[in-house]
Order: structure tokens, then C-alpha cells, then sequence
């Protein structure tokens, strides 16, 4: 066997469908990007056309098999729209990502049930819905692969976490009962988890060179992330190769966490 199959063999996404909410920016763009050049055809959920219509446009152009769906996830029967109009373009997905998620920051006094409400619906009801829709055809088929896409803080507090922080700590939560639940049935649900990224989500963070600069000292490779930094981690937990690995969460992050 040549090498190039042989890493066929353990990463090609040839034949899988993928389905990435917030793949039209930032690390779910990354994410999207990558598993589309990996050869799965690939979904992207997010509410603005303009990003989404521009993001197929260049998958397109790289030769991949791509499309959009619009979805605000920040409710359950949008979320459950989203998911039906995500499986209606190429069928059931065998690759589930859910990289879309926001990041309210007001101060831990001042957040009120609206911020709460907010945070909780996009960076965990949305991927709770979504594995539950398909969670259960993914393990009856045989195989599936899901990934979150969480934070720092679900681990440690981290630049104001407030509720950010809960959200994306219980959806860590999600992923281990969801690989409890359905990797017997060759399923694994695993979490990306990034340090700082530049991208439209820090837009205020990332304006503040000082800030940005300290970020990158806090790292062991001396810089900030990139949503392009995702893509081997993002092919390899979708593939074949990551069929023994579920229920963790795997830091891209530079080594922040561990400085
Ligand atoms: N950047 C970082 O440093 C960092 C660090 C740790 C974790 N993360 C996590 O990484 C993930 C991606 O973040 P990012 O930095 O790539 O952010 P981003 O560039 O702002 O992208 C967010 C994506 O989510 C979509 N989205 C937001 N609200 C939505 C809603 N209500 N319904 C549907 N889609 C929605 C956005 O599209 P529309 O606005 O058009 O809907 C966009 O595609 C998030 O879960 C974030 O918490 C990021």
C-alpha cells in the first residue's frame, strides 16, 4: 500500500457528510474548510448569507462539495429547523461540528437572565439538540463523529468567563455523556478546546495590541491561535483514525493551558 493511501486509509473523509454550525467564520470556517479538502461534503450553519454564501463560494473554488444553511441557534425550533434544512442537502450527516457560539461579556454583577438565556441556547441547547437529532442515526448506522468546540474556561476562569464559562464547562459535560452513550455504537464525541484565536469573536480583545501581545506570551509557541490551526485536529477527530479517542478534549491551543 502506498503511503498516500495508507493516510488515506486513516483520514480521508471521502464519502462522509459533515454538517458545521458557525462554519462561516473564524475557527468553525477553519474547521469547515478542512473537512471539505479532506473530502467530506459539508454543511455550514449560521444565520448572516453574506458569510455563508462567501465561504461556499471559496470551498467551491478549492473543488469541494459545499454548501449553506441558514439557522439562528439561539432558539429550540429554529435550532430543530436548522438541523432538518442541514440533513435535507445531502442527507443524514455522518460528522456533526458545533463551533457556533457567542461570548457576552458583561461583568459577573451584571449579568442578568437574558445574557444567561442567550448563552445557554447557542453554546449548549443548540449542540444538546442537534446530538440528540443525530446522535441516534449516526450510532444506528454505525458511525459517527462529534465535535464541540469549547474554551479555556470550561476548565479554569479566564479573561471575565461569567456565564461563557458555564456553558462551555457543560458542554464538555455533553460530549463525555454523549460518547458514553453512543460510542458502542462507533460514535465518539470529543471537544476542541483553543486558547486565544484572532477572530471576529474577540474583535475588542484583539484590538488591544497589549493585550493581544501578553496572550501570546502565555503561550509555549509564542503566538495567538489561528482558525487554520484547527484543521489537522478538526480532520483527524472526524476520521477513522480517532475511532479508539472519545468523551476528551484535545487543547489547541498553543500550550496556554499548560504554561
Ligand atoms: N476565538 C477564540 O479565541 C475562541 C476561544 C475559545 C473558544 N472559542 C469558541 O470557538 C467557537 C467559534 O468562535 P470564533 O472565534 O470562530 O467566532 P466567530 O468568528 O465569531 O464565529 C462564530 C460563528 O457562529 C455563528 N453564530 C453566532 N451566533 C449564531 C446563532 N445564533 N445562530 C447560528 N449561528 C451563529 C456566526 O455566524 P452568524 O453571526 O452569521 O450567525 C459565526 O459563523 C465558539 O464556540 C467560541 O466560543 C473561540
Amino acid at each position: 500500500m502506498s503511503a498516500q493511501d495508507y493516510l488515506a486509509e486513516l483520514f480521508s473523509l471521502e464519502g462522509r457528510v459533515a454538517v458545521v454550525t458557525g462554519g462561516s467564520s473564524g475557527i468553525g470556517k477553519g474547521i469547515a474548510t478542512a473537512l471539505a479538502r479532506a473530502g467530506a461534503k459539508t454543511v455550514v450553519v449560521a444565520r448572516g448569507r453574506e458569510a455563508l454564501t462567501a465561504t461556499v463560494d471559496e470551498l467551491t473554488a478549492l473543488g469541494c462539495e459545499a454548501a449553506w444553511v441558514t439557522g439562528d441557534l439561539s432558539g429550540r425550533d429554529a435550532i430543530r429547523e436548522a438541523g432538518e434544512a442541514a440533513a435535507a442537502v445531502y442527507g443524514e450527516p455522518d460528522i456533526l461540528v458545533n463551533s457556533a457560539g457567542i461570548n457576552l461579556r458583561p461583568p459577573m454583577s451584571e449579568i442578568d437572565e437574558g445574557v444567561w438565556d442567550a448563552t445557554m441556547a447557542v453554546n449548549l441547547e443548540a449542540p444538546f439538540l442537534l446530538g440528540q437529532r443525530f446522535g441516534p442515526g449516526m450510532a444506528e448506522r454505525g458511525f459517527g463523529r462529534i465535535i464541540h468546540v469549547t474554551s479555556q474556561q470550561a476548565h479554569r476562569a479566564f479573561v471575565q468567563s461569567g456565564v461563557y464559562g458555564v456553558s462551555k464547562g457543560a458542554l464538555e459535560s455533553l460530549a463525555r455523556s454523549q460518547a458514553e452513550a453512543w460510542s458502542p455504537h462507533g460514535v465518539t464525541c470529543n471537544t476542541l478546546v483553543p486558547g486565544f484565536v484572532m477572530t471576529p469573536l474577540n474583535e475588542r480583545l484583539a484590538s488591544d495590541p497589549e493585550k493581544v501581545a501578553a496572550l501570546a506570551a502565555r503561550t509555549m509557541t509564542g503566538r495567538n491561535g489561528l482558525a487554520e490551526d484547527f484543521a489537522g485536529a478538526a480532520v483527524y477527530l472526524a476520521s477513522r483514525a480517532s475511532a479508539y479517542v472519545t468523551g476528551q478534549a484535545l487543547f489547541v491551543d498553543g500550550g496556554l493551558s499548560v504554561h
